[in-house]
C-alpha cells in the first residue's frame, strides 16, 4: 500500500486552486442517469470515488467522453444494466446515489446495501422508506436492495434525522414522479441546492433547497445539461488549517467563501487572520493559535467533515479544548494516532478533550478513512521529524492531487511506492 512521507516545520505559502467538490460531483454524476440526453459536467475534480461512480456508470452501459476541457460527458441511453454491485459499493458508500435515480427513470434498481464504515454505522433506511412512501417496492434480498416502481409518485416525507444523500435520493426520485414530494427535515447542504441547480437546468421543478423543506414537482422528462461543479468547501478549509497549523501565509483561489462561514469564524476566533475577497481567501498565521471548542452538526453548523483536521489544529494550539461529533458515532479513529505523535487527547463518548501541547513528533501512522487521512498530513506537517502515513489511498478519494499542491506550497511530502 502507498504512504506519504512528510518532514514536519515547513510554514505553508503560495496560491492554491480549490478543486471542484467531491459531494456535488458524485451526486450530479449519478443524476445523469435521470435522462436520454448528454450531462456535461464541468469543474471535475480528479479523485478516485470519481472514478468509481464512472465506472459504475459505464458498467451500467452509459457512455463517456471527456472533451480538452476535461469536461465529463455522460449519456445515459444506452443503459442496459440497473445494477451496482458489492464490490464497487463497498468501496464508495456513495454508490447508493444511483438508486433513486434508476428507479425514477428505468423503473427498477438492485443496489448492493453499503455495509459497515469506518466513521459509523451508516444506515440507509431513511433512503429506502422515503421510496417505499413514494411507491417504490423494495426488498432487501441477500445484501441487495431490488427496488421496482412502474410509476414513483410524489409523497410526503419527513426525516426524522437531516440525511444528505439520502435528500438527494429522494430529490432525484422525486423529479421523475408523478405530482408533488415534499421533503421535510432536508438536508441543507451547500452540496443539496448545487444538485437542485443542475436538475433544474435539465428541467426539473424543485423549490426549497437549502432550507429544511424542498418542494419537487415532477415532470415527464428530463433533457441534458452542461453544468460546473461547486468547490470543494472541505478542501478549502483543509487548505486554511493547514496554513493555520504550519504558520503560514496562503491564498486559496476558485472557492466558495460563504459556504464556510462557519470555519472562517473558528479560525479568527483562534487567532488567524484571515480576508475574504470575492472567490479568494487569504490567510496569515504568524503565532501560536488558541485551541476552540467545536460541535459538529449539519450545515450551516461544523461539519463533521472538518472535525479530525481541527483536532489536530487544537492538538498543538494553546489550551484546553472540547470537540463534540454528534453526526456520526465512531468518528475519532485519528485521535489515537495524534497521539502516538504526541498529542494530549481523551476520548469519552462522543467527546474529545484535547489539551494542547509544545509539539507533535513524527511517527509512522495509519489513515483510518479520508478526513482522518487530512488530519494526519497535516500533524505531519507540524511535527518534529518524519512521519509515514499509511493507507493514504483513503486520501485520493477526497483530495485532489494533495501531495502535488502541498509540495507547490512549501511542505515536504512525498509518496512512496507501494
Ligand atoms: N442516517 C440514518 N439513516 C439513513 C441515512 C443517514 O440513520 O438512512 C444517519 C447517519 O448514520 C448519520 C446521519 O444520519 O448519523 C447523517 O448522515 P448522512 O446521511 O447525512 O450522511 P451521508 O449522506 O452518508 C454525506 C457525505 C459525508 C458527510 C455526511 C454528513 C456524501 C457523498 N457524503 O454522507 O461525507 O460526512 O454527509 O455531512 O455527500 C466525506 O466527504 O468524508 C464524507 C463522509
Amino acid at each position: 500500500m502507498e504512504k506519504l512521507l512528510i518532514s514536519g516545520g515547513k510554514p505553508l505559502e503560495g496560491e492554491v486552486r480549490i478543486s471542484g467538490a467531491k459531494n456535488s460531483v458524485l451526486p450530479i454524476l449519478a443524476a445523469s442517469l435521470l435522462t436520454n440526453e448528454d450531462v456535461i459536467i464541468g469543474n471535475v475534480p480528479h479523485l478516485q470515488d470519481v472514478t468509481t461512480t464512472i465506472s459504475l456508470l459505464t458498467e451500467m452501459g452509459a457512455t463517456l467522453s471527456i472533451d480538452e476541457k476535461m469536461k465529463v460527458c455522460i449519456n445515459a441511453a444506452s443503459i442496459d444494466s440497473l445494477y451496482a454491485p458489492y464490490e464497487m459499493v463497498k468501496t464508495m458508500r456513495a454508490s447508493i446515489l444511483v438508486l433513486g435515480p434508476l428507479l425514477a427513470h428505468f423503473g427498477e434498481a438492485k443496489v448492493s446495501l453499503p455495509g459497515g464504515c469506518a466513521i459509523g454505522s451508516r444506515p440507509v433506511n431513511l433512503h429506502i422508506e422515503g421510496l417505499r412512501a413514494m411507491g417504490a417496492n423494495i426488498k432487501v434480498v441477500d445484501g441487495y436492495i431490488v427496488a421496482k416502481a412502474k410509476k414513483l409518485r410524489g409523497a410526503k416525507i419527513n426525516f426524522p434525522t437531516a440525511t444528505v444523500t439520502g435528500t438527494e435520493n429522494i430529490m432525484m426520485a422525486g423529479v421523475l414522479a408523478t405530482g408533488k414530494t415534499v421533503i421535510k427535515n432536508a438536508a441543507k447542504e451547500p452540496e443539496i441546492i448545487d444538485l437542485a441547480n443542475c436538475l433544474r437546468l435539465m428541467g426539473a421543478k424543485i423549490d426549497g433547497d437549502g432550507s429544511s423543506v424542498i418542494t419537487i414537482e415532477g415532470v415527464k422528462n428530463l433533457k441534458g445539461c452542461n453544468y460546473d461543479v461547486l468547490p470543494d468547501r472541505i478542501e478549502t478549509a483543509t487548505f486554511l488549517v493547514a496554513a493555520a497549523i504550519t504558520n503560514g501565509d496562503l491564498t486559496l483561489t476558485h472557492t466558495r467563501p460563504d459556504t464556510i462561514k462557519v470555519i472562517i469564524n473558528k479560525l479568527k476566533k483562534a487567532g488567524a487572520n484571515i480576508a475574504v475577497k470575492n472567490d479568494n481567501i487569504n490567510i496569515k498565521v504568524n503565532k501560536k493559535l488558541d485551541a476552540v471548542n467545536i460541535v459538529t452538526n449539519p450545515y450551516p453548523d461544523f461539519p463533521t467533515d472538518m472535525q479530525a483536521q481541527f483536532i489536530a489544529l487544537n492538538s498543538i494550539s494553546r489550551g484546553k479544548s472540547k470537540v463534540v461529533e454528534s453526526v456520526f458515532e465512531n468518528r475519532f479513529m485519528h485521535v489515537q494516532e495524534l497521539v502516538r505523535m504526541g498529542a494530549d487527547i481523551e476520548i469519552n463518548g462522543n467527546t474529545a478533550i484535547i489539551k494542547g501541547v509544545k509539539k507533535l513528533t513524527g511517527a509512522p501512522v495509519m489513515a483510518t478513512d479520508l478526513r482522518a487521512s487530512a488530519s494526519l498530513i497535516l500533524a505531519g506537517m507540524v511535527a518534529e521529524g518524519e512521519t509515514i502515513v499509511d493507507r493514504i489511498y483513503h486520501i485520493d478519494r477526497g483530495y485532489e492531487c494533495i501531495e502535488e499542491k502541498l509540495t507547490k506550497l512549501g511542505a515536504s511530502i512525498k509518496r512512496l511506492p507501494q
